[in-house]
């Protein structure tokens, strides 16, 4: 059997996923290590191989999403907590796995957070799926691999929605999601104290958008900026 056109099918998914305003970029993480510049080499100097290439993979992506919203190529380094820092006035986030990667970015007068992950739907262990879905969630889930990747991709992309305003460290417990099967959303039905009461007092502005894409599932995950 040949393998599917992964990057086809991502981009494909990605295009229906993503709200007006949002630029997006996919490709696959590239063999060999060739960083574009120096400066982002240098973060990564203690870094294994595999995760140079998917580092530049992802930049990639970024700066072709960026690209496209209309801001110039350029480095983007990492802070100190590895969120990567975006050129003033975008924003954006990256997801690698197993052999691609995928961005999106947008302007930050429209969006204020932004999230997405990419995660294959065959990996979660039954002990990795106790911990990724809430009490809320399980009559989705109903053991199930498929649905849990859901969930837990769904919460890391609204973990890096999140993070770079709030700096909350949470666990999966911490938020409890409703699927909407039919219209590929999801929504937020619970956010435990430990989130600040400013992003809780948001909980119902949060959009997420998903989509199975053969053994992959990508999450988009954001907060428009009040109009
Ligand atoms: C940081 C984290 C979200 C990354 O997710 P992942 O599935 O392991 O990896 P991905 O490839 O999808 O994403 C990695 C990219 O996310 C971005 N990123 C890393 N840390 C981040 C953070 N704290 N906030 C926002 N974005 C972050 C980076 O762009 C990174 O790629 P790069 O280092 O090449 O630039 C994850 O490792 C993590 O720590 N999760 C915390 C637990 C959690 O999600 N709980 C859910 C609570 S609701």
């Amino acid at each position: 059997m040949s393998t599917p056109d992964y990057r086809h099918l991502l981009s494909s998914a990605l295009a229906g996923l993503i709200p007006r305003g949002v630029e997006f970029s996919t490709g696959p993480i590239p063999e060999s290590v060739d960083f574009d510049y120096e400066r982002e080499a240098d973060c990564l100097k203690t870094a294994g191989e595999y995760r140079k290439c998917e580092f530049i993979g992802g930049r990639e992506c970024v700066r072709a999403a960026l690209e496209a919203l209309g801001f110039p190529r350029g480095p983007i380094l990492p802070n100190a907590d590895g969120v990567p820092v975006w050129p003033d006035g975008t924003i954006a986030a990256i997801s690698h796995s197993r052999g691609y990667c995928a961005a999106i970015a947008a302007k930050s007068s429209d969006y204020s957070a932004l999230g997405l992950d990419l995660e294959k739907t065959d990996r979660l262990s039954p002990a990795a799926i106790e911990r990724t879905v809430h009490p809320g969630e399980q009559s989705f889930v109903q053991g199930e691999q498929k649905k849990a990747s859901l969930i837990f991709c769904a919460k890391e992309a609204f973990y890096k929605a999140q993070f770079p305003l709030w700096q909350t460290h949470a666990n999966f417990h911490d938020l409890e999601l409703a699927v909407d099967i039919a219209s590929g959303e999801l929504t937020v039905r619970n956010m435990a104290e430990r989130f600040p009461g400013e992003l809780r007092a948001l909980a119902d502005q949060i959009r997420f958008r998903f989509s199975y894409v053969e053994d992959f599932v990508i999450s988009v995950c954001w907060l428009k900026c009040r109009d």
